[in-house]
């Protein structure tokens, strides 16, 4: 088959038709296209919203992923600069991830083991600064949630069949309030994909996206918010190596406050 128009470019990934009905996703990193593979076939047995995955293709030497298309605007996209429309999204977006967090699954939870990695092989924390945040992480709760854990609004293709979830290259097994931490750090970075729409330029926008967010799953949860500073050093600490620059500088600077506290 032939490889078609280009439709998405991600950090990890270019996304172009493939025949009437599919995707293929080429991945900048074969790792990444083994290890999304491999969630992808996970997927397919789960009742989430996620395109159907149809298998792997070799591509002039690279991995592709094929997945059904879904039509439709990201949530980023479809996101109008309103207050109205912020805060409709928002909440959709925390029912759509508390629905994933009530899936079933029989898979072993691998998020705290995984975070643990990430902050061990870090190059930017000291040992003894990881020594602080593997104790902290080791005291939060355990879970057995699948958690998307690169859940935001660019991940959430807006069909005419209703929200899809995409970008499954981390699927986490863990507690829900990491997930959430992890969206909400995310929400709150100054790390911003190309030519982004206004209203997440837009500071205060952003800030109250994110409230409208949190507000709604921990109110579909019967939560209490306090989970949020408790999992954020460990979430910071993860997040660092995955960032260049002033980012990765943005999420150093926001982890130090918190371990000096
Ligand atoms: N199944 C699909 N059907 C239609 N378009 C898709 C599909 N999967 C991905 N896309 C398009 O390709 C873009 C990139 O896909 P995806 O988010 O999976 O890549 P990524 O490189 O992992 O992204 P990120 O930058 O979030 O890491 C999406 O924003 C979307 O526009
Ligand atoms: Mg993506």
């Amino acid at each position: 088959m032939k490889i078609g128009e280009l439709l998405g470019i991600g950090n990890t990934a270019r996304v172009y038709r493939w025949g009437k009905t599919e995707v293929i996703k080429i991945f900048y990193d074969q790792s990444s296209a083994i290890n999304e593979a491999k969630n992808a076939e996970v997927i397919n047995n789960l009742k989430l919203r996620a395109p159907n995955y149809s298998g792997l293709v070799e591509l002039e030497g690279k991995i592709g992923i094929v997945y059904e298309r879904i039509d439709g605007p990201t949530m980023l996209w479809h996101i109008e600069p309103t207050k109205q429309s912020i805060s409709y999204n928002a909440k959709l977006m925390a029912n759509l991830q508390y629905e994933i967090h009530n899936v079933e699954n029989k898979i072993i939870p691998n998020l705290k083991p995984e975070i643990t990695n990430k902050v061990n092989n870090s190059q930017e924390i000291s040992n003894h600064e990881k020594q602080i945040i593997i104790d902290i992480l080791n005291f939060l709760p355990d879970g057995n949630t699948i958690c998307h854990y690169d859940f935001h609004p660019d991940n959430i293709i807006i069909s005419p069949n209703g929200p899809i979830i995409i970008d499954w290259l981390n699927l986490l097994v863990g507690n829900q309030e990491a997930d959430v931490t992890r969206t909400s750090m995310m929400i709150q970075s100054h790390s911003l994909p190309p030519n982004a729409p206004n209203w997440l330029i837009h500071g205060e926008l952003r800030e109250f996206f994110n409230k409208e967010y949190l507000t709604e799953y921990i109110k579909l949860a019967d939560m209490n918010g306090g989970f949020l500073e408790r999992w954020m050093i460990p979430t910071l600490a993860a997040r660092i190596d995955e960032m260049q620059g002033e980012y990765r500088q943005e999420i150093k600077e926001k982890l130090q406050i918190r371990l000096k506290k």
